[in-house]
């Protein structure tokens, strides 16, 4: 018999340098750290309201079966092959229908290409337009774009958002900044606030990218806009979506759209993403994934193709899966809100879309029943967390700076019973606090 090597004994660290400056720079989703805790304290056996990830549990939405159904049916008919380094034909020709009735926007099928969800696209994006030492502008609180431009080694220039503004970039905010910028990434309905651009706040940042663009006279690379809109179809009351190509149809050659069926279909396991923009750009973003095979299975693509065809079905379950979220979102909000009319020092901002209710625990400064004084965000979580089991992420999570009680709380993973079982024990813990 052959001696087995134990392997784990030569695993043993000991020189400097194991790491690209890259990856050593890299730090850990937060996000992540903090939803590993509440797993940890849930099985222990405590009752928690988990409102930390960005996720939905299945049990409580369910991609449409309609989905499922097709994404069986093809495996069976044996789609499991490479699919085509852009995407299948199927998917490619759907979004293109589906961005023409949805969105008046008729691209060609060249412009758009299929992820394994939008994470690649992003990737792909920053990879294909930005170089080492290039001005990266996104505001703060948003997903992620610290961590791609850390990865690209971007100059990466966040600006911070205002509370005012529904935690919206503005004109106002952006304009002394991009000068020499390579990229704007934006995104909306945004995680984390859950709040939405209207329609004059994203002409105005409109206007200043195709201003920009034109000041340089094709003698200076271009600004180019990363438009995030993977939560566009999940939006609530009256609030609507807008996007900056059928805003101002001359920034096509500038704005690359992110988009996919993560979110809007709860199908963040299934992984299918797709990009759309002009098409120079979308085909060095394919060429370059087809070096790192980031494709969605071939399967889940051809069942979101036929989902994205039936327009019926759609309609019919996002009537549900909305309702479920604006149950939930509007159940905090008003929990919170009522909790401020008794004099508590919190509030929340009127959800408008995405899965997420932005609210502020303003206990800075107050003293805590172990007799310290919060001082900072990770203590109110943390005492949250502890004393009503009830998780959120606090804006630092998403580059936003400084200890002023904002958070995030995502609803795609609770039931209506965990809020209603968490309010009253979140009330609870704010009367300890003096
Ligand atoms: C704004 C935004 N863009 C992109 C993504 C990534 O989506 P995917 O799961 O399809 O990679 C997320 C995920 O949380 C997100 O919040």
């Amino acid at each position: 018999m052959e001696t087995l090597i134990n392997v784990q004994s030569h695993l043993k660290y000991e020189e400097t340098g194991r790491f690209s400056a890259m990856a050593d720079g890299l730090s850990g989703s937060e996000i992540l750290k903090i939803a590993s805790e509440i797993r940890a304290m849930a099985a222990q056996g405590h009752k928690m309201c988990n409102l930390t990830v960005g996720d939905f549990s299945p049990t409580e939405f369910r991609i449409p079966l309609f989905l499922e159904e097709a994404i069986h049916r093809h495996y069976q008919n044996g789609q499991t092959n490479y699919p085509p380094f852009e995407g299948v034909t199927e998917l490619r020709s759907a979004i293109r229908k589906f961005y023409i009735d949805r969105f008046q926007l008729d691209y060609p099928e060249k412009s758009i290409i299929v992820c394994g969800g939008a994470r690649p696209i992003i990737y792909s994006l920053f990879r294909t337009v930005v170089s080492r030492g290039d001005k990266v502008v996104f505001p703060t609180p948003s997903w992620n774009n610290h961590y791609y431009t850390h990865m690209v080694g971007a100059n990466g220039i966040p600006i911070q958002c205002r509370a005012e503004n529904a935690f919206l970039p503005t004109r106002d905010l952006l304009k002394d900044h991009v000068k020499d910028a390579r990229l704007i990434t934006l995104n909306s309905p945004l995680n984390p606030t859950g709040t939405a651009f209207t329609r004059e706040a994203l002409e105005g940042i409109c206007d200043l990218v195709l201003e920009e663009n034109r000041s340089r006279e094709g003698k200076q690379r271009p600004l180019y806009l990363l438009f995030d809109q993977i939560y566009w179809m999940l939006t609530f009351g009256k609030t609507t979506h807008f996007n900056p190509v059928s805003l101002r149809p001359e920034l096509a050659p500038y704005v690359i759209f992110v988009d996919g069926i993560s979110k809007a279909f709860a199908a963040t396991g299934v992984r299918v993403g797709w990009s759309v923009g002009p098409d120079d750009i979308i085909q060095r973003m394919s060429a370059m994934l087809t070096h790192v095979g980031a494709w969605a299975p071939r399967a889940e693509q051809m069942g979101a193709a036929d989902l994205l065809m039936q327009p019926a079905v759609i309609e019919d379950y996002h009537k549900t899966m909305k309702t479920g979220l604006e149950t939930r979102l509007d159940l905090l909000h008003k929990g919170i809100s009522d909790l401020e009319r008794l004099g508590f020092p919190v509030m929340s901002i009127v959800p408008m879309g995405a899965i997420y209710l932005t609210a502020r625990f303003n206990l800075i400064g107050k003293k805590n029943p172990n007799g310290g004084i919060f001082t900072t965000n990770e203590e109110i979580r943390k005492y949250l967390l502890n004393e009503a089991q009830f998780g959120v992420v606090h804006f630092q999570a998403f580059g936003y700076e400084g200890d002023t009680g904002w958070f995030r709380l995502s609803v795609g993973a609770v039931s209506i019973k965990d809020i209603e079982a968490a309010l009253p024990r979140v009330k609870a813990a704010l009367e300890k606090i003096k």
